[in-house]
């Protein structure tokens, strides 16, 4: 009998918290402000979805997550500081996240774009370092694992759909309505937010030694976990409660963002992330992995409040 999903979530959490806390250049080092400022976004609690997804992603293909640990951490280094930056002023000018004020609110915005600058580049440092191993195999799964996450963190992935998300906003209702096909607000959120989520999957099933056929059905989900979360994101930013969501509610209707429950409605946008799902369970089902954690996740991913 395994543990209920809540324990195991908190499991990998209590692996993925020990590690971040010392993941992390400390003084001397690395400059104190410029540690205290990447500390406080980084260890401020969130949800740790993209570590816990990649360690599950890890076990779902029969492999060792300890080996994934390190790729885990790296994405979260990189999902931090993906939050930073959207959060600053010349992007979506938000005061709170995580339950606390942003961190350019309390260390400045210079040292906000710097600490996001810290994040990602240490991310990159953690994932061709750890873990320590002159073993071909694992030197060969770190390096494709590298392939993937820069792919995903980068133009063509979140930075890219971070860059279509502020084009889309604040100049003119043309620009926003360039979003206004169901096509192309989809193919946003798989950038912005998709490919970072399906990456950790990836680096998961990969670190895990997965067959190929594992890791291509492991991605395919993955992509519609990583839609069905973004989703589930814009109705929370309608339907949600700051205090519970650790950051301000009503954003994206008051910014004019293009989102689903702009385009759809509530009603719909939901039935979307469940069809999501759905999809999700079909792919994993043609490998055997339907019993895994990773529906579980997935069906977290859809039903979660925060
Ligand atoms: C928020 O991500 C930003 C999006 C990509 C929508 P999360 O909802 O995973 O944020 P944390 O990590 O739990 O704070
Ligand atoms: C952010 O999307 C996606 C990334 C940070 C890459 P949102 O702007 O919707 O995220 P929240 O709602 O501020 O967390
Ligand atoms: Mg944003
Ligand atoms: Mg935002
Ligand atoms: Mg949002």
């Amino acid at each position: 009998m395994s543990v209920p999903l809540s324990d195991y979530l908190q499991g990998c959490r209590a692996e993925i918290e020990s590690m971040l806390a010392t993941v992390l250049p400390s003084p001397p080092d690395c400059f104190p402000p410029l540690a205290d400022a990447m500390q406080y976004s980084l260890l401020a609690g969130g949800k740790r979805l993209r570590p816990i997804l990649c360690l599950a992603s890890a076990e779902a293909v029969g492999g060792d997550r300890t080996l994934a640990r390190p790729a885990a951490c790296a994405i979260e280094l990189i999902h931090t500081y993906s939050l930073v930056h959207d959060d600053l002023p010349a992007m979506d000018d938000d005061t709170m996240r995580r339950g606390r004020p942003t961190l350019h609110v309390v260390a400045g915005e210079g040292m906000a774009i710097l600490a996001g600058d810290g994040l990602l580049t240490e991310a990159f440092g953690v994932l061709a370092r750890e873990p320590a191993s002159s073993d071909p195999m694992v030197v060969a799964r770190k390096l494709r694992v590298i392939g993937v996450v820069s792919g995903a963190a980068g133009v063509a992935g979140m930075v890219g759909g971070q860059a279509i998300d502020l084009a889309a906003v604040g100049t003119s209702a043309a620009a926003a309505s360039r979003l206004d096909t169901p096509e192309a607000l989809q193919a946003m959120h798989a950038r912005k937010t998709g490919a970072l989520i399906r990456a950790a999957a990836v680096a998961g099933a990969i670190m895990g030694g997965g067959p190929e056929d594992a890791i291509e059905a492991v991605d395919a989900a993955a992509t519609e976990f990583g839609l069905a979360f973004q989703i589930v994101d814009d109705i929370l930013d309608v339907e949600g409660a700051s205090e519970d969501l650790g950051k301000t509610a009503g954003k994206d209707a008051a910014a004019g963002k293009p989102t689903y429950p702009a385009l759809y409605g509530i009603d719909r946008s939901r039935q979307l992330a469940v069809e999501c799902l759905d999809r999700a369970e079909a792919a994993l089902g043609r490998v055997s992995l339907g019993g895994t954690r990773l529906l579980e996740i997935g069906r977290w991913i859809i039903t979660r409040t925060n």
